[in-house]
C-alpha cells in the first residue's frame, strides 16, 4: 500500500516525540478533536514503542513510527502496531524489511542522488528532510522539476507560517513536522492548545490544494 493512501485527504503528518507513553492517548485524542487522524511517533525516546502500542486500537487514528533507521526498529514498530513507517534517510535494510512486512514506508532524501536511489528501491514517495535547511521551497521546486514522477513530503522547519506555501507546490503530497505537537505542550498537558494547532493545520491544508 502507498503511504499516501493512509492520509485521507489531509496532507499533514504530525511528528510526536513522546517522553511518556501515558501521554499517547490524550495527545491522539487532542489531534483527533482538531481533525487530524494520523500521527507519527518518533523512535527518539524510550517511550515510542509503548506509545504506539497504546494507540494501535484507538478508533479513527492511524498511528505510525518515525525516525526508523534500522531493520530491528522496523520489527519493533510492527510489533507495537505501527501502520506506517517514516525514516529520515533511505536505508536498504529498512526498505527491505518494511516491504517484507507489507508496511508502507516514507524514506527520507536530501539530494538528487538519494532520490535516484530511493526510486531504484521503488520508493516514489519520499520525505524531503530537513526541507528548510536544504533550501526550503526553492529546493522542493528544483528537485520536483528534476523528478516529476516523485511525490515529496517536506519536513523540517515547517509550521503555520509556511505550510500552505509548501503544500501549493507541484510534487508536494503532504508536509510533516512537530509544530502541531511540540514536546513542551505535551509534557505540560496543554492538549487544548494541540487541538487548536491541529485545527489550524487542517484549515491551512484544505485551503492550499495545488
Ligand atoms: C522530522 O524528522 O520530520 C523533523 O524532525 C521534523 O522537523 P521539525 O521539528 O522542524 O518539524
Amino acid at each position: 500500500m502507498n503511504i499516501l493512501d493512509l492520509l485521507p485527504g489531509q496532507r499533514i503528518i504530525p511528528l510526536v516525540v513522546l517522553d511518556r507513553a501515558e501521554d499517547a492517548i490524550p495527545l491522539a485524542r487532542a489531534l483527533l478533536a482538531g481533525g487530524i487522524t494520523v500521527m507519527e511517533v518518533a523512535f527518539r525516546s524510550e517511550a515510542a514503542a509503548d506509545g504506539i502500542d497504546q494507540l494501535r486500537d484507538l478508533p479513527g487514528l492511524v498511528v505510525g513510527a518515525g525516525t526508523v533507521t534500522s531493520a530491528a526498529q522496523v520489527d519493533q514498530a510492527a510489533k507495537a502496531g505501527a501502520r506506517f513507517l517514516v525514516s529520515p534517510g533511505t536505508s536498504e535494510p529498512v526498505v527491505a524489511r518494511a516491504a517484507a512486512l507489507g508496511l508502507p514506508l516514507l524514506p527520507g532524501v536530501a539530494t538528487a542522488s538519494e532520490i535516484i536511489r530511493a526510486v531504484d528501491l521503488e520508493m516514489n514517495v519520499v520525505k524531503l528532510f530537513p526541507a528548510s535547511v536544504l533550501g526550503g521551497q526553492g529546493a522542493v521546486k528544483a528537485l520536483s522539476a528534476a523528478f516529476p514522477a516523485v511525490q515529496f513530503v517536506p519536513t523540517g522547519g515547517i509550521g503555520p507560517a509556511n505550510a500552505s506555501e509548501y503544500l501549493a507546490l507541484r510534487g508536494v503530497a503532504a508536509v510533516g513536522g512537530s509544530w502541531i505537537t511540540p514536546a513542551g505542550l505535551v509534557r505540560s498537558g496543554k492538549f487544548a492548545e494541540i487541538t487548536r494547532l491541529a485545527g489550524e493545520a487542517i484549515r491551512i491544508a484544505s485551503g492550499a490544494q495545488p
